[in-house]
């Protein structure tokens, strides 16, 4: 059985002061039925991780170097995310992808080394609108599955999300058909790669404008094993009631 994961991305967003949201998930969630993950920004991975050890939340990067160390002006290495306390690390968001020309080898090279230094990583995917509307999606959604997902993956160290750049931030989103299609690839192409096993294990998760309205709908979706949520991430009743629907769909 694969547990369900409710993983929020703070983006370039939060200060020290806005922290109290993990203490009020904390609250919300004591016990929660779904793993619950927060991503703030680098400057408060240490802070963040501190007051989630009296808590049910796990605390993640959202990107890391692939090498250990070195001349990387601004960088930090997967070492030094899980020295600050966190468990887990987004790699290979789009706007990473779009921003700093990030590819798939490179993202790939990043999970190795977030592996390697003992964190789960959530490895994002997702075609532009003009790449679904010549119908390029799953064959686009299958060369970053290939590139981006190193040979060491395994269903602990390893999560993929599904988010099509067209619906992040936008309020727009893919109709349930269209995201079980894409899961549903996904999952056959790990199986094919890894085999049952591990292919299976793997948890799926579909991100990109998921709200509070719209995620019982998703969670219903067959391979979708939880969510990757920005904006409503940043507002804690608006997440918390994402984890319960998420809970209530489990
Ligand atoms: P959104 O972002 O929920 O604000 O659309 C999702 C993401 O980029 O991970």
């Amino acid at each position: 059985m694969r547990r369900k994961l409710a993983a929020g991305n703070w983006k370039m967003n939060g200060s020290g002061a806005g922290l109290d949201v993990i203490d009020a998930l904390a609250q919300a969630h004591r016990d929660p039925g779904v793993d619950i993950l927060i991503c703030p920004p680098a400057t408060l991975l240490s802070r963040a991780a501190d007051r989630a050890a009296r808590a049910q939340v796990m605390i993640g990067g959202q990107d890391c170097h692939a090498e250990p160390s070195g001349a990387h002006t601004g960088d930090i290495s997967a070492d030094m995310v899980r020295d600050a306390g966190a468990t887990a690390v987004i790699l290979g968001h789009s706007e990473r992808r779009e921003n700093h020309a990030e590819t798939s080898a490179e993202v790939r090279e990043k999970a190795r080394a977030a592996h390697a230094a003992g964190l789960m990583t959530v490895i994002c995917l997702g075609e532009s609108l003009d790449q679904r509307q010549a119908a390029n999606t799953l064959e686009i959604i299958g060369a970053q599955l290939s590139l981006s997902v190193p040979d060491c993956t395994t269903g602990e160290n390893t999560v993929i999300a599904y988010e099509p750049i067209w619906a992040i931030g936008t309020g727009l989103t893919p109709t349930t058909g269209q995201i079980g299609e894409v899961h549903d690839f996904i999952r056959s192409r790990l199986e094919t790669r890894f085999g049952a096993g591990v292919g299976r294990s793997v948890r799926l998760l579909y991100g990109g404008s998921v709200k509070p309205d719209n995620a019982a709908g998703i969670f219903a979706v067959s391979n979708v094993d939880g969510a990757l949520v920005g904006g409503a991430s940043l507002k804690c009743d608006d997440f918390s009631s994402i984890i319960n629907v998420l809970e209530a769909a489990s």
